[in-house]
């Protein structure tokens, strides 16, 4: 399956500017080469278009709403179009706030497919704040719950149905900082959280067989990476870091049991932030996680 690059150089939900600069970063870092070095097919096309970040403070819960909704209407559509294609979209973010966009699209591709749907969010946050729980104001902390029909309604109708997707097909892995309000709403709506105690206690093995439990031929597989997942020992280049991530072993493993599956069926790739980083070293790491995500392994393992 041909791969498409999405660019979406914004930071309009983030509480801190550079996540704009994340899809160039990935470039640099030689992702498009690196993935078709494993004999993937990959079009880039460039970066998609979208309001400034006007750098205003939250009005009624949200900062940025209206420029939020237009880039993800932006999102939803090039990613809606590669997957009519037959392609499989990588969005690189840009902050996580565009996942509405880009999971409203493939809630509907799915739809129309016939096709179950599994959403990985692979982050340090649950993302499920609303105007009235949000610490902050900013949109990135909100999307989820979004998708879960919790929300502005130009942002929760983003897709043909709501909710975008159901509550029960999310699993949440390496979570470890949750707010107070959030953590509520978490567990009200029944969303499966593997948060980073369970990956203690359990190990990155167990928890990604839960995780990736139940997948079958006809399940379309979509991978939210916020790269504040990851320890930021190792990926210092995201505006959130929050401590005892994932390590660079785990987060390989992790990568290489979903490509196990077979079943991966678009991508995004967010948060990184650029003007935080050391040498593009967290776009280097995100690339070198992408090649295993894309099946790239040591040996020829059998199952
Ligand atoms: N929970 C915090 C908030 O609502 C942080 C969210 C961070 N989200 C992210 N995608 N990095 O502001
Ligand atoms: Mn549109
Ligand atoms: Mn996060
Ligand atoms: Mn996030």
């Amino acid at each position: 399956k041909p791969i498409t690059l999405i660019g979406a150089p914004t930071d309009i939900g983030a509480g801190m500017r550079g996540a704009s600069m994340g899809p160039e970063a990935l470039r640099v870092a030689d992702l498009k080469a690196t993935l078709e070095s494993h004999g993937l097919f990959v079009e880039d096309l460039g970066n998609l278009a979208g309001p400034s970040n006007p750098w205003s403070p939250p009005v009624d819960g949200y900062r940025h709403l209206d420029e939020v909704i237009a880039w993800n209407h932006h999102v939803h559509d090039a990613v809606l179009g590669a997957l009519q294609q037959g392609s499989l979209p990588i969005l690189l973010g840009g902050d996580h706030s565009l996942a509405i966009g880009s999971i409203s699209a493939v809630a509907r591709h799915c739809r129309a497919q016939g096709k179950h749907l599994r959403v990985l969010w692979l982050d340090a946050h649950a993302d499920f704040n609303t105007s009235v729980i949000t610490p902050s104001g900013n949109l990135h902390g909100m999307p989820l719950a979004c998708l879960c029909g919790l929300g502005p309604t130009e942002l929760t109708g983003l897709s043909d149905q709501r909710p975008a997707i159901d509550a029960a097909a999310i699993r949440q892995i390496g979570i470890r900082s949750v707010d107070l309000g959030e953590k509520q709403l978490v567990h009200r709506m029944g969303l499966d959280v593997f948060d980073m105690r369970y990956i203690d206690e359990t190990g990155m093995r167990h928890t990604m067989e839960q995780a990736l439990f139940g997948l079958d031929e006809n399940t379309h597989l979509h991978v939210s990476f916020d790269v504040d997942f990851l320890d930021p020992e190792i990926a210092p280049g995201v505006g959130t870091t929050v401590p005892g991530g994932p390590t660079y072993r785990e987060a390989q493993l992790c990568m290489e049991m979903i490509a196990d599956t077979g079943r991966l069926g678009s991508l995004d790739v967010m948060e990184l932030n650029p003007a935080l980083d050391l040498r593009n070293k967290t776009a280097d790491l995100a690339v070198d996680l992408l090649e295993s995500l894309f099946g790239k392994s040591t040996l020829m393992r059998r199952a």
